[in-house]
């Protein structure tokens, strides 16, 4: 179903391809046009860091081009509009902004999306490189100084009801043609709470938490078992998915190191260990993950590293190059480790990563991913 659709969305994106390969997409123009060509429902996860148009920078491209901030949120409105469309009903997105446009910009996107989680990314810096944090004169603030980013998190909200998650309506209303109680589908399910017969099933409808694999393999089995339905989707096309544990940032605080300066940086680079606990807490393996202001092209080299597709659009030359050819290098040392025995593989990765000068934390975005 992904490659499929992976390939449905190359073949709109013809004429605009800058960068193919099996499992990445590099699209250059404006997102706005090119977001209408991508069919419906073919995009699991979009991570997405479009320009903040509160921080004005001139080398980000349209970050100055909206002279007040209900053309900008209106111009997002419609790229929300996109946005939706093109989601899997169980996939989800995350939007990047400021601390000063967020509150707007989450409100615009309640229209059409159920926010999840408004994650603050405090961006602490290593010690020795903290910027104007450190140099500015604190005195003569009048406000808290802004050093947070902010991170929309939502899924799309199903018609009519925007807390319910669309596997609690597609449950509810499966269930409902199978003339079953929510009592019932429990006890097939063998998923009895301590206290509350009916509760795991009711729990899964309000979208509250979601059945394991197992149980909702039993449900499928239920549900067929009545001969009232004939087929069940797979597990990766109804669950949204979200794992965290206690070793990774599971809070709505996030305390990933800034991308430190060197040269070539984007001037909104994000961390690829950021992007890469989104696409992992929120994503399947050979999902397909859609940056549609991308930068630098980090989503897509996240993405690839964690075996999903990546769909890149971009609107500047230069950095359409920059990805372009950090996707050429990544895909040529893919294929170089395909070609190589075990051992050899790992000889090389040991040997790449050895080679740089990196620290600890930004180890992973000094090595061969990011050229
Ligand atoms: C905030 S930056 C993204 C940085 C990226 N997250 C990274 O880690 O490198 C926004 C990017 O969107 C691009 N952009 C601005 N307007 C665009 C549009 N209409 N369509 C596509 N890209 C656009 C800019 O050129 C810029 O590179």
């Amino acid at each position: 179903m992904r490659n499929k659709d992976f390939i449905d969305v190359s073949k709109k994106l013809e004429g605009f391809l800058e960068f193919e390969s099996s499992n990445a997409i590099l699209a250059g123009g404006d997102s706005m046009d090119l977001l209408k060509r991508i069919p419906d429902n073919s995009i699991s996860l979009i991570l997405t860091d479009p320009p903040y148009h509160s921080t004005k920078k001139k080398n980000i491209k349209n970050d100055t081009s909206f002279s007040s901030d209900e053309m900008f949120v209106n111009w997002m409105k419609e790229l929300a509009h996109e946005w939706k469309r093109i989601l899997r009903p169980n996939g989800s997105i995350f939007l990047f902004c400021s601390s000063k446009m967020s509150a707007k910009l989450e409100v615009m996107m309640s229209d059409s999306f159920n926010i999840l989680s408004h994650v603050v990314w405090s961006k602490p810096n290593e010690p020795g490189f903290d910027g104007w944090k450190g140099k500015m004169k604190k005195e003569s603030l009048r406000q808290w100084y802004a050093h947070s980013e902010r991170i929309i998190f939502a899924e799309p909200s199903s018609n009519g009801n925007l807390n319910r998650s669309w596997f609690g309506n597609f449950l509810k209303e499966k269930r409902t043609l199978c003339s079953m109680s929510g009592h019932e589908l429990t006890e097939l399910t063998g998923a009895y709470g301590k206290v509350n017969h009916g509760g795991a099933v009711s729990n899964w409808e309000t979208g509250r938490n979601v059945p394991s694999r197992e149980q909702y393999s039993k449900i499928c089995e239920a549900f067929l078992n009545t001969g009232k339905i004939k087929e069940m989707p797979p597990y990766e096309d109804v669950i949204r998915p979200f794992e965290v544990n206690s070793f990774v940032e599971f809070t709505d605080v996030w305390d990933f190191y800034s991308v430190r300066p060197y040269n070539g940086k984007h001037p909104a680079e994000k961390p690829l260990d950021m992007l890469e606990h989104c696409i992992n807490s929120t994503s399947y393996e050979g999902d397909i993950i859609l940056d549609c202001f991308a930068g630098s092209g980090s989503t897509a080299i996240a993405a690839l590293k964690l075996n999903r597709k990546s769909i890149s659009i971009e609107l500047d030359v230069k950095w359409i190059k920059t990805i372009q050819n950090r996707l050429e290098k990544y895909d040529k040392n893919e294929n170089e480790l395909n070609s190589l025995s075990n051992s050899q593989a790992i000889m090389k990765l040991t040997k790449t990563k050895s080679n740089g000068k990196a620290t600890k934390k930004n180890e992973k975005q000094t090595t061969l991913f990011n050229t």
